[in-house]
């Protein structure tokens, strides 16, 4: 598209001479912009210092910084970009999104950042040594912590940011004009701005700011914004991020409920320091996966009619996964990564797992495989050819997972996302309830006890062994919903 564009240019405006293919070429590298065509994020921060502090712990500050990014970035995308010509372009498509004003100022590759985020037990000592997000809140709220643990719960500490390090930040945002196209995809975003001071563009009505020009913008109003970044289709033409695709088919979108409506909350209050109360504007929060937002994003529901059984024989009972609380599929994003996934158990009065139920295997669905936690060595970081395979779940295995797993051209799962050709999965969607049937065979040596059967429904980030492999944090579990019923064994 765009080479076309300065094509047609190039031509009318200087004819033959510069139609040689040498300059078309030289004339479509050239970098348009320049880093201090935008301003850094603390040059804001003065009057616009709550959206600041927000935006400094949203993962959006760190789509470059952040240690999953960075490694993945320089270990696996920057290698596979010289050593593969189908992906010669890969290290600057993924800046497109995670450092936009770096690649459009051609900083191709950019130096790796010094100030890595998600060192969570570097950032949080104490919270280290929790398994869960449960465990994590009861501590916090022991220790009386203050501010609340939502906010200390996610991954940043306010920083200054500056060239690639800036990720997606305020002046890039505030400074897209259009789309490029009607379908919003792969950082097709038209910004406007150059040397000296842009203008901001958002939704206010009437705004006065003595630093800056301003313009209201409906695009900043639209989840197509969103979907600039959030829709993407790889080198090889598959979608592997739909997130704005998936909302469009929601009820959400029916009712003109977009992106902003639940990750920037409206609410009253003053936009910038020296301007004026107002009833409506929007927090910068962009809550996702690190947060506690994940909680209650899908409830489960325990049918066991029981409330005594027998010792040695045996019962079959549904868990019920429903009320998907997402404006998407859940999880949604980079779903090659993230996991939510069932695990349903006997336990005992004090906590302890006695016996867990495995889900039966699904006959009916060829892919049923995929959908089962399982540790077979089978996933790789990259394409399959280039190196050794890790732990595909690095779960228990036998649990119901609802997951994306991307097949490379071999039919090996990959999480390098470019390399995907096709993509099975069973994550969950809006409005849709799904039920789980399994089969708990009583153990004799339970018989006399008082025992809690659980579904718990887990969410993470990433696998412990892609992380791990990477070099980096593991990623906490974080509990969705649960349901238990207590249920007494009676001896045989
Ligand atoms: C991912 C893009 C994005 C980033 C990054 C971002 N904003 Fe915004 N901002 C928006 C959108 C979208 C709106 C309008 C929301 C709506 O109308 O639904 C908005 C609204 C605003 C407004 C108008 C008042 C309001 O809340 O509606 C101000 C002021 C503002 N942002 C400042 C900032 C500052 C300062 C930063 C950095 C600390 C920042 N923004 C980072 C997308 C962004
Ligand atoms: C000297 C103070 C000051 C600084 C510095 C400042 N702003 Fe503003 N900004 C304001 C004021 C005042 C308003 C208007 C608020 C109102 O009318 O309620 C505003 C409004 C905005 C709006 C809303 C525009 C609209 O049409 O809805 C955006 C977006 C914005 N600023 C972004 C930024 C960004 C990005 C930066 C940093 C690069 C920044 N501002 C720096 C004072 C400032
Ligand atoms: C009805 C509220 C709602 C709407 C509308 C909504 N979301 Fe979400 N979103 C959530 C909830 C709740 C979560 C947390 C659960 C999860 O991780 O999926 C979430 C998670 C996410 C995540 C993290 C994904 C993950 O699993 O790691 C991204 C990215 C995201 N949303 C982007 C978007 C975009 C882009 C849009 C608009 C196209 C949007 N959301 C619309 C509620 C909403
Ligand atoms: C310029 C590209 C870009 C635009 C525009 C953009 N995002 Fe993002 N967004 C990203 C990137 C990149 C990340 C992930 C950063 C990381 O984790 O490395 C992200 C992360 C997020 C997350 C956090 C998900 C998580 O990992 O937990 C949410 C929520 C989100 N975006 C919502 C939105 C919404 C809502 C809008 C529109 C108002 C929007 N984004 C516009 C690029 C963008
Ligand atoms: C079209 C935009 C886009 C492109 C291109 C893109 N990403 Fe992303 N990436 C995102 C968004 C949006 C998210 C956040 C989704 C979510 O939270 O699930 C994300 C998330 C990630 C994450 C997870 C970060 C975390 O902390 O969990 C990694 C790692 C990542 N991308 C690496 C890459 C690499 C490497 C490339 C290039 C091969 C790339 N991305 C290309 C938009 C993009």
């Amino acid at each position: 598209m765009k080479r076309n564009i300065s094509l047609i240019v190039l031509v009318t405006v200087g004819g033959g001479v510069l139609a040689a293919p040498g300059l078309v070429r030289a004339q479509k590298q050239q970098p348009k912009h320049a880093l201090d065509h935008w301003e850094d994020p603390y040059h804001c921060v003065g009057c616009h210092q709550e959206r600041f502090t927000d935006w400094s712990a949203a993962q959006m500050s760190c789509g470059f910084t952040g240690d999953f990014f960075q490694t993945q970035y320089f270990q696996y995308a920057v290698v596979d970009s010289q050593r593969d010509p189908k992906m010669a372009g890969l290290a600057a498509d993924c800046l497109g999104c995670h450092s936009p004003s770096a690649y459009l100022s051609g900083l191709v590759p950019p130096p790796p950042s010094r100030a890595l985020d998600n060192y969570w037990d570097q950032a949080w000592p104490w919270l280290g040594s929790y398994q869960t997000l449960g465990q994590a809140r009861q501590a916090l709220d022991n220790a009386a912590v203050n501010p609340p643990y939502r906010e200390r719960w996610r991954n940043s500490r306010p920083v200054t940011k500056q060239d690639a390090d800036r990720g997606v930040f305020c002046d890039f945002c505030h400074s897209i004009k259009s789309i490029e196209n009607r379908q919003p995809f792969n950082h097709n975003y038209v910004p406007d701005t150059g040397p000296g001071r842009n203008t901001k563009r958002a939704d206010l009505e009437f705004p006065w700011s003595p630093y800056h020009e301003t313009q209201v913008s409906e695009l900043h109003e639209s989840a197509g914004l969103c979907g600039i970044c959030h829709n993407e289709k790889n080198p090889l033409g598959v979608w592997v991020k739909a997130t704005h695709i998936e909302w469009t088919e929601t009820r959400y979108a029916k009712r003109d409920l977009v992106c902003q409506w639940c990750h920037m909350p409206p609410r009253e209050g003053k936009p910038a320091k020296m301007g004026r109360e107002r009833p409506w504007n929007h927090a910068h929060w962009f809550g996702g996966g690190f947060t506690g937002f994940v909680e209650g994003a899908a409830k489960v529901t325990l049918a066991v009619d029981e409330t005594a059984v027998r010792a040695g024989s045996s019962i079959s009972f549904e868990v019920s996964v429903g009320d998907i609380a997402t404006g998407h599929w859940f999880p949604t994003g980079a779903t090659e990564e993230r996991d939510v996934w069932l695990h349903v158990a006997v336990f005992d009065a004090d906590g302890n797992e006695l016996q867990h139920i495995p889900v039966p295997p699904d006959p009916n669905d060829p892919n049923d495989r995929y959908f089962i936690t399982s540790n077979i060595m089978e996933a790789f970081p990259s394409h399959s050819s280039y190196g050794g395979a890790l732990a595909r779940d690095a779960l228990p295995e036998g649990d119901r997972i609802y997951q994306d797993i991307f097949l490379d051209s071999a039919g090996k799962a990959t999480f390098g996302q470019w390399y995907a050709v096709q993509i099975v999965g069973n994550r969950l969607k809006p409005d849709e309830t799904r039920v789980e049937r399994y089969t708990w065979p009583i153990r004799a040596d339970m018989a006399g006890q008082d025992v809690y059967v659980r579904a718990s429904l887990w969410y993470r980030r990433m696998a412990d062994s892609h992380a791990e492999h990477l070099g980096i944090d593991r990623r906490l579990h974080l509990l969705v919903s649960e349901d238990e019923k207590r249920i007494h064994v009676i001896s045989n």
